[in-house]
């Protein structure tokens, strides 16, 4: 399955948790594909791999050569990518000029997905509403948003929420699901505990019970080029992104009992627009 790690905000978690939720699924011995959406090339760099000219989706949505051809080995087993560069910082306009311009990424991610080489395939989002996270949520089966626990968090996670209805309400993606909110980067603050008490009052079930807290450790993870998870798994951190790994597959297997077919998320109390 496509899960996208998006949220249209910045900073807010989403390429540690693509990096270690890879890790700590890798741990559980699932076969994972990262896949490095974001022309920043966070994920790429943290995965120990140096962005490389030419090695991204760019040259499979250019149709330069087969998508199979950009996936390569990172520091953690079980854990492949596909890196970005900056390449793909032009990839939007070019997406843009397709005649389905949201279907780019499904495309070329499909025969990935048909192989079943990969368990789960994780996109990291850029940090906008851009046309590359379009495409992004137009190719995933469910979005994971991660959000950090401070107060403007919630405006914004209500713009990533409204984005997904309208994925499914316009047909562009009608099956796409929320697989779950993750709160990051908590702090014992009171600030922090009344922000988690209202995601959790307004979304219920779909905020993950794991909640990340703040760690320098989780900061200083990327200039290693290892997850935090694989590098020092006894860390709150990574041992938060370990029970989060565990909350997602249990998900996913109660999932798998169903059509996959579930409920759009609506707040459970007044509106937050
Ligand atoms: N739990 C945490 N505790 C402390 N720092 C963290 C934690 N999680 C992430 N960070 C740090 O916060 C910064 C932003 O995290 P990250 O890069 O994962 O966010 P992002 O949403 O992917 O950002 P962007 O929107 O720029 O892609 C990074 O420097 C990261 O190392
Ligand atoms: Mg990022």
């Amino acid at each position: 399955m496509i899960l996208a790690i998006a949220n249209q905000k910045g900073g807010v978690g989403k390429t540690t948790t693509v990096v270690n939720l890879a890790a700590a699924l890798a741990a559980r011995r699932k076969t994972v594909l990262v896949v490095d959406l974001d022309p920043q090339a966070n994920a790429t760099s943290g995965l120990g791999v140096e962005p490389k000219e030419g090695v991204s989706l760019y040259g499979a949505l250019m149709r330069i050569a087969d998508v199979n051809d950009f996936i390569v080995g990172t520091a953690v087993d079980r854990v492949n990518l596909i890196p970005s560069e900056v390449n793909l910082a032009g990839v939007e306009i070019e997406l843009a000029r397709m005649d389905d311009h949201l279907g780019g990424v499904r495309k070329v991610l499909k025969p990935v997905v048909d192989s079943k080489v990969f368990d789960y395939i994780l996109v990291d989002c850029p940090p906008s509403l851009g046309i590359l996270m379009s495409n992004a949520l137009a190719a995933a089966d469910a979005v994971l948003v991660p959000m950090q626990c401070e107060y403007y968090a919630m405006e914004g996670l209500s713009v990533i929420l409204k984005l997904v209805e309208r994925m499914r309400a316009t047909g562009a993606n009608p099956g796409l699901r929320v697989e779950g909110i993750a709160m990051t980067m908590y702090s014992h603050t009171r600030l922090a505990d009344e922000v988690v008490a209202q995601v959790r009052d307004h979304y219920g079930d779909a905020v993950y019970k794991t909640v990340v807290p703040r760690s320098v450790r989780a900061g200083e993870a990327p200039s290693y080029g290892i997850p935090l998870v694989a590098y020092a798994p006894s860390t709150p951190v990574a041992q938060a992104y370990f029970i989060l790994a565990n909350e997602f597959l249990a998900r996913q297997k109660a999932l798998a009992g169903t059509d996959g077919k579930v409920d759009s998320i609506a707040p459970k109390s007044g509106a937050i627009a």
